[in-house]
């Protein structure tokens, strides 16, 4: 039989894909989640396109918070690892609501560490963020860069990596991968699982396909005036299962016994501006996205690019997309579910 993993947080955009991988890998995998942000429609897709693997799926809809629900799963199943993907992500949202987060996703980490130590279950891959490097003073960024958070999201991502590295000192027994991710976008290339935010989408690509499925006029840019090729910000954008098969990769490290606390950035190295996201998008899709430029967007960084010769080198892992296929398939999830998982309604 194969590894077992509990994977938070795995109906959501990012964590679905990764159970998907893990399924084709031959991974046993028990997903929780408690859908706050995700569709339980998108766990049940993923089972569909695991065919046979798809029997290797068990889903449970409960809070992380809920140590009762969760010491009751840790009792009836042995995890070889947790892939820790639950947490609200909103920058904005963060700012406004602070105590939100930090005890959603700060809470919902200590409960989740003391039930995996209580049972004896001690690999851990963390979702972290490129959000830890703040505002980068160059680029690439490498995973030696210092660390600072810039808002309340960031300083939960920061906070847990301190927590992760506290534990493993304290206890050397604890094995964890902390992935800083880049900017994911694209979907699986079925077009069946995808990213479906709620409400007005934050991310730059989630909002150009909502404009091009016609439920928003137009794109606003914000930022014309930054020192980049062409005065727009500049990230490094990944597709979503290069990003899942990161995680694989982040399991197998797990069975180096020299493996400690290590972090890893999980990006493409190449830094794409919104021009040309969007310019690659209007050739993938063939439609036309309308723009408004407006100012700099508060709390943005200029140009945010990763360093990929640690993830190559230590995890033996490299991103094989470039964005044409990115926006392929993000049109592709789009076109055949221009509202997401769920049909229309008064709050769309
Ligand atoms: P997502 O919102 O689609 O997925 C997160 C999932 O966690 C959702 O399904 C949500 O319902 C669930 N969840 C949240 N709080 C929970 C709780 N207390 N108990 C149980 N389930 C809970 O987000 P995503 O884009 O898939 O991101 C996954 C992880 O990666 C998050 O931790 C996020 O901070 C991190 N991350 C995302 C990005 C990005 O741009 N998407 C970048 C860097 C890091
Ligand atoms: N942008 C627009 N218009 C939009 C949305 C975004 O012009 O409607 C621009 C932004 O100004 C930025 C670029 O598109 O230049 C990318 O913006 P995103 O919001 O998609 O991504 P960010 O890099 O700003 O933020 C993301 C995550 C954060 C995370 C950060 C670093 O949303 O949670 O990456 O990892 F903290």
């Amino acid at each position: 039989m194969g590894k077992s993993v509990l994977v938070t947080g795995g109906a959501g955009y990012i964590g679905s894909h990764t159970v998907l991988q893990l399924l084709l890998g031959g991974y046993e995998t028990v997903v929780v989640d408690n859908l706050d942000n995700a569709s339980e429609i998108a766990v049940s897709r993923v089972k569909q396109l695991a065919g046979d693997f798809g029997r290797n799926l068990n889903f449970h809809q409960f809070d992380l918070r809920d140590k009762p629900a969760l010491e009751k799963l840790f009792s009836e199943t042995k995890f070889d690892a947790v892939i820790h993907f639950a947490g609200l992500k909103a920058v904005g949202e963060s700012v406004a609501k602070p105590l939100l987060y930090y005890d959603n996703n700060l809470t919902g980490t200590i409960v989740l560490l003391e039930v995996m130590g209580a049972h004896g279950c001690k690999n851990l891959v963390f979702s972290s963020s490129a959000t830890v490097y703040g505002w980068p003073k160059k680029v690439p960024c490498t995973e030696d860069f210092p660390l600072q958070a810039v808002n309340p999201y960031g300083r939960t991502k920061l906070f847990i990596e301190e927590i992760c590295r506290d534990i493993h000192r304290a206890d050397p027994e604890w094995k964890i991968v902390l992935l800083r991710y880049f900017n994911p976008v694209g979907a699986h290339p079925s077009g069946e699982i995808g990213e479906d935010p709620r409400g007005i989408p934050n991310n730059l690509m989630p909002f150009v396909q909502q404009v091009a499925v016609g439920r928003r006029p137009a794109l606003t840019v914000y930022g014309t005036d930054y020192s980049t090729k062409d005065g727009t910000g500049v990230r490094d954008y990944i597709h979503v299962i290069d990003l899942a098969d990161g995680h694989i990769a982040a399991l197998r490290k797990l069975d180096d016994p020299k493996i400690g606390c290590d972090f890893f950035n999980l990006g493409t190295g190449k830094g794409t501006s919104v021009f040309e996201m969007v310019a690659a998008f209007e050739k993938a899709s063939g439609k036309k996205i309308p723009i408004v430029t407006a100012g700099r967007r508060p709390g943005d960084a200029e140009i945010v690019y990763a360093s990929t010769e640690k993830a190559e080198r230590e995890l033996n892992w490299k991103a094989k997309y470039g964005i044409d296929e990115m926006c392929r398939d993000q049109w592709n999830w789009a076109s055949k579910n221009p509202y997401g998982y769920v049909a229309p309604d008064s709050t769309n």
